[in-house]
């Protein structure tokens, strides 16, 4: 098999039996044609497109919470999944369960599961650790092993090849192991999740053979590089260079500001060029499970190697900073308009990290709240996604329902939904837009 090259469905036929496949695990002896291990964000829609694909489903998570919420239809999806889910758990091929015994039933094992950064930027990889561990403990021969979520360098390597081999297993004979970085944008129905190509490398040319047969079942294309590292660094580069670039935007909104030009207008410009420009939008920080940690998984093992990344790092540390300039901006138009921050009602609209999805994690809304708290301003805010959120200070902050009552003297728009208006901002009232796109709010100040 050629290496960096894009195959289809179409191209792919029958699965090929080139290898001795123990008569006891034959396909036919797996009762799931498919495991998916964590059924967030990235393994529900993963495992619903494998049961829409016509795929026995072994849905698998370790949070009986989790998965009473999708039982009762509360997961946060977009409308094409809910639709899926609702066919799928009236199905027998759909079994949710949180035994992982059931894991050695499966044909094959996709691991889904968070990777964080603590509260020093550092991986978390407890999470994934403890996942793999699980499967390579179920693993049983013919089993194609797949790791989707975001990891370092090496990862795949150390915490699936190695420990199988440890338990007596060849690797790309025995058992098949690889790795496709998840490419789903929650809450986007702009991109058909089975439509975006994937990305592929095993620790074989059997494996990277098997992998691409199995991802093929729902996705149409998949891009097969020549190991289990390049694909790693794919997604590593894919979210860098959206760090970069956002912390880019940034800079150019405050250089903007300092030139009283408008960034927005900047940036709509500069998209007519064709080739050469991708826009990003400035904002208050970035959020979510991706670009405010993926990164610095790079930058660690980066530090093992005694290597610098100064432009990424950089990237990082403006990302990280920017919440706290929206705090001080605030303060800055309170100021302006004659007030301090001592006991001024701050309602922040929109705390989820970004539009239409019920998502807080790193969502710089938490820190913004927690900034504005600190100063002393009264906050509250309205988000119709969240009733109450814990702030990273500890404090449960309870939201309001009719912000208009609220009667905030500073309106800090964060984060916009599509079905959430702002009619009831009264012209009086100031609003400080981190969005960079409140045109509709003509009092508004920019970040
Ligand atoms: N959310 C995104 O936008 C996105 C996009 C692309 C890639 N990713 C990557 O995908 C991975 C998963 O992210 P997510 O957003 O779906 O996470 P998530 O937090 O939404 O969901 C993870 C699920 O895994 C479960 N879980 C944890 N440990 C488990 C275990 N040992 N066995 C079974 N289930 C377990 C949790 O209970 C939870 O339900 C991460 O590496 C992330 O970087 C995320």
């Amino acid at each position: 098999m050629t290496t960096f090259e894009s195959i289809t469905r179409t191209d792919i036929g029958e699965p090929a039996e080139s290898w001795d496949r123990p008569a006891a695990t034959t396909a036919t002896a797996f009762e799931y044609d498919v495991a998916i291990v964590g059924l967030g964000y990235v393994g529900l829609p993963t495992a619903l497109a494998y049961h829409g694909a016509d795929s026995r489903v072994l849905a698998l998570d370790t949070s009986e919470r989790r998965l009473a919420v999708i039982r009762s239809h509360e997961a946060d999806l977009l409308e094409i999944d809910h639709a899926r889910l609702l066919r799928a758990l009236d199905h027998p091929g759909f079994v949710l369960s949180t035994d992982p015994g059931e894991l050695r039933k499966a044909a094959a094992v996709i691991v889904c599961v968070p990777t964080p950064v603590d509260e020093h930027l550092i991986p978390d990889l407890s999470i994934l650790r403890a996942a793999c561990a699980m499967v390579v403990d179920h693993a049983v021969a013919g089993q194609v092993l797949m790791l989707t979520s975001t990891s370092y360098v090496g990862c795949t390597d150390d915490l699936l090849v190695k420990p199988l081999m440890e338990r007596g297993y060849t690797v790309g004979t025995d058992v098949f192991v690889a790795f496709s970085a998840e490419r789903i944008d929650p809450g986007n129905a702009a991109f058909d999740h089975d439509e975006v190509p994937r990305v592929v490398g095993g620790a074989t040319a059997q494996c990277e053979e098997e992998a691409s047969k199995l991802l093929l079942r729902y996705v149409t294309k998949v891009h097969r590089v020549r190991s289990l590292a390049a694909a790693e660094m794919t997604k590593l580069l894919e979210n860098t260079f959206r760090a970069v670039n956002i912390a880019l935007a940034n800079e150019f909104a405050d250089i903007c500001k300092a030139l009283d030009l408008n960034i927005a207008d900047v940036v709509d410009a500069a998209s007519t060029k064709p080739y050469g420009y991708m826009p990003f939008l400035p904002g208050p920080g970035v959020g979510g499970h991706c670009i405010p940690c993926d990164p610095h998984y790079l930058l660690w093992q980066l530090r093992k190697q005694r290597v610098a990344a100064p432009m990424i790092t950089q990237a990082m540390v403006e990302i990280a900073a920017r919440p706290n300039r929206v705090v001080d901006r605030a303060q800055e138009v309170l100021s302006g308009a004659g007030s301090g921050m001592l006991g001024t009602r701050v309602l922040v609209v929109g705390i989820a990290y970004k539009p239409d999805v019920a998502d807080l994690r790193e969502s710089p809304a938490l820190e913004i709240l927690d900034g504005l708290i600190e100063r002393g301003a009264t906050v509250a805010f309205f988000d119709e996604h969240f009733d109450s959120v814990r702030l990273p200070s500890g404090i449960l902050l309870t939201g309001v329902t009719d912000p208009a009552a609220f009667e905030a003297e500073l309106v800090v728009l964060h984060t916009r939904h599509a079905d959430a208006p702002l009619g009831w901002i009264a012209p009086h009232q100031l609003v400080l837009d981190t969005t960079y796109r409140g045109t509709d709010v003509p009092q508004r100040v920019i970040l």
